[in-house]
């Protein structure tokens, strides 16, 4: 067992790095503040070969492993974790659900210019009432011969308005259940699609959550992707990669606090010393070093079997749960470390906090993740 990484993977971490202090540091307060979109930096992101980081150079990627993607996707996501969500679901749900289970057609239409960043993607499974229950799909998709008309309502879709290209999962066969869902290219240009309300988040401000409506929308044949009644299992095996990079960003959320807690606890003092003296912080420290190493690892893990094509829908469960509890109990504590200081703005790790939650929630919740890792070991 090897634990040390190549040196490509270092030179990726240090690019990410670099990337995030000095592109997307500055200003990330405001746009939290404001929620604003940051089109700037993902464009850039775009130029370095970040948004396509797996994509086989054949359609304009990166062509980088898993591994790679989740150094990145920690280092983006110490600062700036609206950013890397853009970033995560362009990379894991829109490219790799393209590459992997597109037509060639579908390939070079959608996935060289989602892959080199010039425009960006979507995925749209969840709706109002199919969020964790995700076979209970009311969006329908019915075939008319040469296209199917497609009905519904998306919500909390992440890159909801700044999208150029939305995977829309839907049902088709009403009376297969999940075996009649379909998943479908859908582009903003189609009349009737719609993008509805915008979302006023607790973190992740400044990424782009609406709802999206499709009325009567007239979606081409060969806009499905894969056989008829393919579309539940292609959300399925491309959210178990997905959850890898949401389980990189919750690490990198709890990282990112973790280290702004050690640097502080330098800095300030207390009762005539440093508080990083005061074992009350060094044992709170210790346990935060402990638990992202721990994330770092199960992260890494789910990667590496991925990379090497074994299962790993269970490692990824398992990444995600523990990373995104991590990030909750690291921010939490980094803020307590912080005292009133971590209360505030200005010292990031209140927005760590509140950017950690949503690591529970999207691409499954910790509930669903335990239902994916009970019926592994139990089966
Ligand atoms: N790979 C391939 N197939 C899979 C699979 C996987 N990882 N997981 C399940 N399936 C298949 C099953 O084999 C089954 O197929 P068959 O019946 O043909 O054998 C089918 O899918 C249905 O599976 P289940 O019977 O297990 O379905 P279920 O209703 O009991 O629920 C679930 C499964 C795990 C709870 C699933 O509904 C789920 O993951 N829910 C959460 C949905 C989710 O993560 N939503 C996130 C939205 S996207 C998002 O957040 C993006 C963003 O913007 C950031």
């Amino acid at each position: 067992m090897n634990f040390q990484l190549t040196e490509e993977h270092e030179m990726i971490r240090q690019a990410a790095r670099d990337f995030a202090r000095t592109e997307l540091l500055p200003g990330v307060i405001e746009r939290d503040n404001e929620q604003k979109f940051p089109a700037e930096q993902i464009k850039k992101l775009g130029e370095l070969g970040f948004m396509g980081l797996m994509v086989s150079p054949e359609y304009g990627g990166a062509g980088m492993d898993t591994i790679s993607y989740v150094l990145a996707m920690e280092e983006i996501s110490k600062i700036d974790a609206s950013a890397s969500v853009v970033m995560s679901v362009n990379n894991s749900l829109v490219c790799w659900g393209l590459e992997t289970f597109g037509t060639e057609e579908q390939k070079q239409k959608y996935l060289v210019p989602l892959a080199t960043g010039q425009i960006h993607g979507a995925f749209c499974l969840s709706e109002p009432e199919a969020g964790s229950d995700a076979t209970s799909q009311r969006t329908t998709a019915i075939d008319m011969g040469d296209h199917y008309l497609l009905n519904g309502t998306k919500n909390w879709i992440t890159n909801g308005n700044t999208a150029s290209v939305y995977l829309v999962i839907a049902q088709t066969h009403v009376e297969k259940g999940h075996r009649g869902i379909n998943a479908f290219i859908v582009t903003k240009d189609m009349p009737g699609f719609q993008v509805g309300k915008k979302e006023d988040k607790m973190g992740i401000r400044g990424s782009d959550t609406h709802s999206i409506m499709f009325q009567d929308v007239k979606v081409p044949k060969e806009n499905r992707i894969g056989e008829d009644g393919f579309g539940f299992k292609f959300a399925m095996k491309t959210l178990a990669g997905g959850r890898i990079g949401i389980a990189a960003q919750a690490l990198g959320i709890a990282s990112g606090a973790y280290e702004l807690a050690l640097a502080y606890s330098k800095e300030r003092k207390a009762f005539g010393t440093e508080i990083k003296n005061h074992q009350a912080v060094a044992f709170k420290l210790a346990d935060m070093a402990t638990e992202v190493e721990i994330a770092r690892l199960l992260c890494l893990k789910a990667a590496w079997l991925k990379d090497n094509k074994m299962d790993y829908a269970t490692a990824s469960s398992m990444a995600k749960l523990f990373a995104s509890e991590c990030a909750m109990r690291t921010t939490t504590e980094a803020v307590q470390v912080h005292g009133g200081y971590g209360y505030v703005k200005e010292y990031h790790v209140e927005r760590l906090m509140r950017d950690a939650k949503i690591t529970q929630i999207y691409e499954g919740t910790s509930e669903i993740q335990r239902v994916v890792i009970a019926r592994d070991i139990l089966s």
